[in-house]
């Protein structure tokens, strides 16, 4: 049996979930047609946008689906962008926000955004010190991460827009791997199912306080305008199935991730953490020095652990994190960072068992 330890980069579908999209699966319509199949499955995407704006605490005409984070992402930075008011052509990002973010800056440049990088703190969370000394009334946009998807570190997303709207800037909230335990007092903030029991290819843009942003994909009129194309009708009723599971069982699966992620460190021989404690998020984020990740996780699979060294869309990749470097760690500890997390299905006596091969595994590389 292997064990899986990387639920930040997709965790398995509740049961719930799954049989919406079976159900959707033999349905046929469009939901913009006026006879009855579109209009099921008009009325199944409305049911769901009830249980994702139920779970997040917005209102219904305030959640729009999308293919996932990285598209809510880029409508979200884009679309202010491109009605961004006279004078306010800057954007402040996180400098240890995820990749679709961070990598957003030579669109907002070719929109005429310019883009300045907020620093992070030694664990990956955003330095609201350094966001307070760099706002100004030049600024549209601040984006800000929830969760710290490859360290775990959590950002005051309500003091970050605290000062974001004392200038009149928006705030942006990536909550991926956050929600639905947080809806915080942003304008925009990011979803996406397959972080939490839904199905991949979804996700969801919230949009709060009256924001209004310019489509990208106009036509059809679908989303209430904002994102035309017919809906992935599928995808968006196994999301709203996972999104009313995720809420209803809220508390037990933090508590199901917090006790996996800490007895996970508990039993882990000789790693350095980067963060003091467990992440609310279940992630855990260490390093064994003189170790590179990539060595480490190939001997991890071939024992049957799923792991990560960083942000799944990175993973692959040699370039060492943005996330670690941001976070002040030089280009040879960044390449040693491995990321556990564990999800709504973790068990402690997996969280053990992974501590062990893991440790056991950094142990006999150093004997080699
Ligand atoms: C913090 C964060 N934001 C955005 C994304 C992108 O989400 P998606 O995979 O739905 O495009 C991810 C996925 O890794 C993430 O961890």
């Amino acid at each position: 049996m292997r064990i899986y330890v990387d639920h930040a980069a997709s965790t398995p579908m509740f049961a719930e979930a799954k049989s919406a999209v079976e159900q959707q699966l033999s349905a046929t319509g469009n939901p913009s047609s006026l006879h009855a199949d579109g209009r099921q499955v008009k009325d199944r995407i409305d049911r769901a946008r009830e249980q994702c704006s139920q779970a997040a605490g917005c209102l219904f005409g305030e959640f729009y689906f999308t293919s996932g984070g990285t598209e809510s992402v880029v409508l979200a930075l884009a679309g202010s962008a491109l009605n961004s008011p006279n004078g306010r052509n800057r954007v402040l990002l996180g400098a240890a926000d995820h990749h679709s973010v961070v990598e957003s800056q030579a669109m907002l440049n070719k929109l005429g955004m310019q883009v300045q990088f907020v620093p992070a703190n030694r664990d990956g969370s955003l330095d609201l010190n350094a966001l307070e000394s760099m706002i100004g009334d030049d600024v549209r946009l601040v984006s800000v991460l929830a969760t710290n998807n490859e360290t775990g570190a959590v950002t005051d997303v309500n003091q970050a827009a605290e000062i974001a709207h004392k200038s009149g800037a928006l705030l942006l909230c990536d909550a991926v791997q956050a929600w639905p335990q947080v809806l915080p007092e942003a304008d925009l903030i990011v979803v996406s199912a397959h972080k939490m029991g839904g199905p991949v290819g979804v996700g969801g843009l919230i949009t709060q306080n009256g924001t209004k942003l310019e489509p990208l994909a106009a036509g059809g009129g679908q989303e209430r305008e904002l994102r035309g194309g017919t809906e992935n009708a599928m995808g968006i009723v196994g999301f709203g199935a996972a999104a009313a599971e995720a809420a209803l069982r809220a508390d037990e699966i933090s508590s199901v991730k917090r006790s996996a992620a800490e007895h996970f460190r508990d039993r882990l021989d000789g790693a350095a953490f980067t963060l003091d404690q467990a992440s609310p998020a279940g992630i855990v984020h260490f390093r064994y020095p003189g170790i590179s990740a990539e060595s480490l996780l190939i001997r991890l699979d071939h024992e049957g652990v799923s792991a990560s060294s960083g942000a799944a869309c990175s993973s692959g990749s040699i370039e060492p994190s943005h996330v670690l470097m941001a976070a002040g760690l030089s280009e040879e500890e960044a390449a040693e960072g491995l990321r556990v997390s564990f999800g709504w299905c973790s068990t402690v006596g997996e969280a053990e068992k992974a501590a062990q091969i893991i440790s056991s595994s950094a142990a006999q590389i150093r004997q080699v």
